[in-house]
């Protein structure tokens, strides 16, 4: 099957996610193929529906070029039905999916983010920045950035 939609996910859908969303986005925009892919993100919390994503990951971004514009809303039933691939941040995020995942279908649809990272990369997941300093935040970009080029990559080979 060919992935046209991926839906990243992480806790509270205002740092990670987001920036996965604008990320991907951006790429594929560059490289002229944006409009083959569907991408979104969402959160296991519904905490922060329609907030735009945290200031700091907002400043960081920007510094790096990335604008981001989602609004955070929580992971839907339909999410499962509605993307290719669902691609959470660490693994307290892949177990709450699995648990909502209505299918064995839309359970396997569910990744790590760590899936795309380089082959020497030291670390499992992208841990979460929201309860730390500003290194967090760059390290959840370079670890984001590298995962999407991989993404871009795969898609690349499979279209
Ligand atoms: P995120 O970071 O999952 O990368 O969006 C967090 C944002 C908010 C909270 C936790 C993590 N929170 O507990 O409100």
């Amino acid at each position: 099957m060919q992935t046209n939609s991926i839906l990243f996910v992480c806790l509270g859908n205002i740092c990670r996610s987001p920036l996965a969303e604008g990320v991907l986005r951006k790429k594929a925009e560059q490289i002229g193929i944006a409009d083959q892919l569907n991408i979104d993100s969402a959160g296991i919390l519904s905490y922060h529906q329609g907030e735009q994503p945290d200031k700091r990951m907002l400043q960081h971004a920007y510094a790096k070029g990335y604008i981001l514009s989602h609004k955070s809303r929580p992971v839907t039933y339909n999410d499962f039905f509605d993307f290719d691939l669902i691609i959470a941040m660490d693994d307290s995020n892949i177990d709450d999916l699995r648990e909502k995942a209505p299918t064995l279908e839309a359970m396997n649809k569910v990744h790590r983010m760590s899936e795309f990272f380089s082959p020497s990369a030291t670390l499992d997941h992208v841990p979460d920045p929201f309860y730390g300093g500003a290194e967090g935040f760059e390290l959840a970009i370079s670890l984001i950035e590298e995962a999407c080029d991989n993404i871009i990559n795969n898609f690349r080979k499979q279209s």
